[in-house]
C-alpha cells in the first residue's frame, strides 16, 4: 500500500493516523414492529443493494452480520469524505475507509467511494493552501488522484461530485470549489480526474430533494446534459431521495424514470423515509408507517421500472433504524429497513414486493 500522500503529492513521512474515537452504536430501543420473515434483500432484489456504513459498525458484530448478510454494495457514510481524509496539514489518512474498504472485499461486497467534491465539505488544508508550493488545481487533482487511485479497481463508482444544484433549483451551488477552478469547470475537472485515476469506476453526478423540489429537478437534469455535452466523463446520476413520509405519491417516481431519461446509470444512492420529519401529516405512528411502506414500494417499483442495464444500485442510509443519520434530529424516527434489532419492517416487505 502506497503512503497515503498529502496535497502537496506524495509524502515522505510515514503518516500514522490517529486512532478514531468512533462514536459507540446506539442501544437497540423496544421496537413494536411485528417479526416480518424476508429473504436477504440482495438476494431478492436483480440489482445490487447498497448500504451506507461507518467504521464503527463494523465493530458490531450483530450488525456486521446484517450488513454482510443484507448488502452487495456499501458506501462509507463519512470516512471517505474531505472531512476525514484531508488533516489541516493537508496530509491524508485512510484508516477507517480502508476498514471498510477489507471489510467489503473480505465479505464479496461492492464499495462505492462518496464524495469527491461537495460544496459542505472543504478542509482548512484546502482554505490555507501553500501556493508557493502547490497550486489549488494541483491540489485538487493531487487529492482526486490520492483517493480515488487508493482504491482503484475495488470501488465500483463515485460519487465525484455531490449536491451541486442550488436548494432552490436556481442555477448551481456557490463553494470553494467553485471560486477557485470556476462554477462548471470545476465539476467537469473532477469528473476528468477522477477517471484518469480509476477508468474502471462508474462517476456520478448525486443529489438530493430532486423528488420533492421540481424546479431543482429541472436545474439538475440541465446539468447532467451539460456535463455530456462538455464531454465529461460522467456514467451515471444519483437520486439521494432522503424523503419523508408526507412526499406526496408519484415524484419518486416521476424523478427516477426522469433520471433515466439520459441512458446513464441510476442511483437510488442514499435511500430513507423519516416519519418524524412528516410535518405536513397529523398521523399516527401507524398510519405513518403505512405511508412509509408506500413510498419504500413506490420507490422499488420506479427503480425496477428502469431498464435493467440504468439499475446501478439501490442504496439505503443504513440498514437499522438505530444507526440512521435521521437519529441526531429525532431519536423516535425509524426511517430505514430493519428495525434497531435488525429485523425487517413493513417498509422492506413493501420494497421487496416490488422487486422480487
Ligand atoms: C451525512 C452522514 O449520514 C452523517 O453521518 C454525517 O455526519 C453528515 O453527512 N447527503 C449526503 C451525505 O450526501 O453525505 C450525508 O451524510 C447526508 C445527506
Amino acid at each position: 500500500m502506497s503512503l497515503p500522500g498529502s496535497l502537496y503529492g506524495l509524502s515522505r513521512r510515514s503518516l500514522l493516523g490517529s486512532a478514531l474515537a468512533l462514536g459507540a452504536c446506539q442501544p437497540a430501543a423496544q421496537s413494536q414492529t411485528p417479526t416480518i420473515s424476508l429473504p436477504p434483500l440482495k438476494s431478492i432484489a436483480p440489482f445490487p443493494v447498497g448500504t451506507a456504513v461507518q467504521a464503527v459498525h463494523l465493530t458490531d458484530p450483530s450488525l456486521a452480520r446484517l450488513i454482510a448478510a443484507q448488502a452487495s454494495q456499501l458506501t462509507p457514510e463519512w470516512e471517505m469524505k474531505m472531512e476525514y481524509i484531508v488533516r489541516d496539514d493537508g496530509t491524508f489518512r485512510f484508516e477507517a475507509p480502508d476498514a471498510i474498504a477489507a471489510f467489503a472485499r473480505d465479505n464479496g461486497l461492492g464499495l462505492f467511494g462518496h464524495t469527491l467534491v461537495w460544496y459542505a465539505q472543504t478542509s482548512p488544508a484546502f482554505e490555507r493552501l501553500d501556493e508557493g508550493r502547490v497550486s489549488f488545481a494541483q491540489a485538487y487533482r493531487n487529492y482526486i488522484h490520492a483517493v480515488v487511485g487508493r482504491y482503484r479497481g475495488q470501488a465500483v463508482g463515485w460519487d465525484v461530485v455531490n449536491e451541486a444544484v442550488a436548494e432552490d433549483g436556481e442555477g448551481w451551488r456557490d463553494s470553494l470549489w467553485s471560486q477557485r477552478l470556476g462554477a462548471f469547470e470545476h465539476m467537469v475537472l473532477a469528473f476528468q480526474n477522477a477517471r484518469e485515476a480509476d477508468p474502471t469506476a462508474k462517476l456520478f453526478l448525486n443529489d438530493y430533494n430532486l423528488e420533492w423540489i421540481p424546479k431543482k429537478r429541472a436545474t439538475f437534469l440541465r446539468l447532467v446534459e451539460r456535463l455530456l455535452a462538455a464531454g465529461a466523463p460522467i456514467d451515471g446520476v444519483g437520486t439521494q431521495t432522503h424523503v419523508a413520509a408526507d412526499q406526496a405519491p408519484g415524484e419518486i417516481a416521476r424523478t427516477i424514470a426522469e433520471l433515466g431519461q439520459f441512458g446513464l446509470q441510476v442511483h437510488v444512492s442514499e435511500f430513507d423515509v423519516s416519519l418524524s420529519r412528516a410535518q405536513g401529516l397529523r398521523l399516527n405512528r401507524a398510519e405513518l408507517e403505512r405511508q412509509q411502506a408506500a413510498l419504500y414500494g413506490e420507490a422499488a417499483e420506479a427503480f425496477m421500472a428502469l431498464p435493467p442495464r440504468q439499475r446501478f444500485a439501490f442504496s439505503f442510509w443504513g440498514l437499522r433504524d438505530s444507526e440512521s443519520w435521521l437519529k441526531r434530529e429525532d431519536a423516535s424516527d425509524t426511517p430505514l429497513p430493519f428495525d434497531d434489532q435488525g429485523r425487517a419492517k413493513a417498509a422492506a416487505a413493501a420494497w421487496a414486493a416490488r422487486v422480487g
